[in-house]
C-alpha cells in the first residue's frame, strides 16, 4: 500500500498535532510506502511572510525527522518542490464543480463568518486532491477534519476517469481511529488557533509553565473522581507509562488529592516522553546540510512517481 499524508508548516507542532496525526503516519512507515510532505503551497494561504514560511518549513522537517520519521523508509520532501502538483492541480480545476467546493467547511465557515477569503482557499480542496492523486497513493491518513477532502479528491478522481478512462487510482481515507483528540490546556480541543497547546519542542520550563497553569475543576480535595474525560488525566495518559496512567487513574477514584502534583507528573512524563526526539533536534538543527540533503533525496524520489502518473493524465485529457 502507497501511504500519503501532507502537514501544513503554520507553526511549530504541538501535541495535538503529534498524537492526533503525526504519531500515526510514522508508524506507517514500518510496514508500508510512505510519502509524507510538508504542504508549503497550502501554508500560502494563511502565511503571507517569505521568512517565516521558509523557516517553517525547515522547522517542519526537522521536527518530523527527530520524531521518527525515517528517511531510509520514508520519503519526505516539500510540496512545491515538485511542480507538477500545480500542472495537475489546474487540469483537476477544470473539472471542478463549483457547488462542489461552496460545500467544503475551510471556505463556508469563513464566508459564514462574513471573513475575506481568497480563490486559493476556495480551491484549496482540489490541490489537495491534486497532492494525492499525483503519486497513485491508495491510503490517506487523516484526522476527522480532513475525511471532507479526501471525498471531494475520489469524486474529482472518479469523474475523470468517467470522462477520460480509467487514469487514477482511488484513494481512501484512513481516518485515525483511536488517535487520541488532545485536549488543550483549557479543556477544549488544542488548537493553534485556540492558544490553549503545548508544543513539542518549546524549551521544558516553558511546557512545564504552561502545564502548571492548566485550569482543573474547584472540586474539594477529598472527593473522588472519574478520571476519564478529565483533560489532565487525558493528557497524562498520552505521555505517562501504562503503570504510573494506572496509579494516577486510582488516586482520581480514591480522592484526597491535588490537581498540583498530578501536573508535576504531567510535566515529568512529558518530558520523559520526548527527551529522545528533543536531542535528536539538537542534532539535526546543527546540521542543515544532512536536512537539506534528505528533502532533496525526498522530491527526487517523488518527482519520479509525479512525473510518471501527470504524463498518464495528459494523454488522458489530449493535452499532450
Ligand atoms: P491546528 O488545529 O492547531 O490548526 P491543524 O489543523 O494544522 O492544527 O492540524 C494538523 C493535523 O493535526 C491534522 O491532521 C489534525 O487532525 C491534527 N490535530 C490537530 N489538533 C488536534 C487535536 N487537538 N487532537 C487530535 N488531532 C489534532
Ligand atoms: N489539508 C491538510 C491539513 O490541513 C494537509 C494536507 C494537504 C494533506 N494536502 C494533503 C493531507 C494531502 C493529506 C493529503 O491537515
Amino acid at each position: 500500500m502507497r501511504i500519503l499524508s501532507g502537514i501544513q508548516p503554520t507553526g511549530r507542532f504541538h501535541w495535538g498535532n503529534y498524537f492526533g496525526a503525526i504519531r500515526q503516519y510514522i508508524e506507517f512507515q514500518h510496514e508500508h510506502e510512505g510519502l509524507y510532505f510538508i504542504a508549503d503551497l497550502h501554508a500560502l494561504n494563511t502565511i503571507r511572510d517569505a521568512g517565516v514560511l521558509r523557516q517553517n518549513v525547515q522547522d517542519a522537517a526537522i521536527d518530523l525527522l527527530a520524531l521518527g520519521l525515517d528517511p531510509a523508509k520514508a520519503t519526505l520532501f516539500v510540496q512545491s518542490e515538485i511542480p507538477e502538483v500545480s500542472r495537475l492541480c489546474w487540469l483537476l480545476m477544470t473539472g471542478t464543480p463549483l457547488g462542489l467546493l461552496e460545500r467544503c467547511h475551510a471556505f463556508k465557515d469563513k464566508k459564514a463568518k462574513g471573513l475575506p477569503a481568497s480563490a486559493g482557499l476556495f480551491t484549496y480542496p482540489v490541490l489537495m486532491a491534486a497532492d494525492i492523486l499525483l503519486y497513485d497513493s491508495n491510503w490517506v491518513p487523516v484526522g476527522e477534519d480532513q475525511v471532507q477532502h479526501i471525498e471531494v479528491c475520489r469524486d474529482l478522481a472518479r469523474s475523470f476517469n468517467v470522462h477520460f478512462g480509467e487514469t487514477f487510482v482511488m484513494p481512501e481515507a484512513k481516518v485515525v481511529e483511536d488517535a487520541a483528540k488532545v485536549p488543550g490546556t483549557d479543556g477544549e480541543k488544542m488548537s493553534k488557533s485556540y492558544d490553549n497547546t503545548l508544543a513539542i519542542f518549546e524549551p521544558v520550563k516553558d511546557v512545564r509553565k504552561k502545564i502548571m497553569r492548566i485550569s482543573t475543576d474547584s472540586r474539594p480535595m477529598e472527593e473522588a473522581k472519574e478520571p476519564e474525560g478529565d483533560h489532565l488525566y487525558d493528557l497524562l495518559k498520552l505521555v505517562a507509562s501504562p503503570e504510573e496512567t494506572q496509579e494516577v487513574a486510582a488516586i482520581y477514584r480514591r480522592g484526597g488529592f491535588g490537581y498540583g502534583d498530578i501536573k508535576k507528573r504531567l510535566a515529568d512524563a512529558s518530558e520523559r516522553y520526548f527527551a529522545a526526539a528533543r536531542e535528536r533536534r539538537v542534532e539535526l538543527e546543527s546540521n542543515p546540510q544532512y536536512v537539506r540533503s534528505v528533502l532533496d533525496q525526498g522530491a527526487a524520489k517523488a518527482r519520479e512517481k509525479a512525473s510518471e502518473v501527470l504524463a498518464r493524465v495528459e494523454s488522458a485529457c489530449g493535452i499532450k
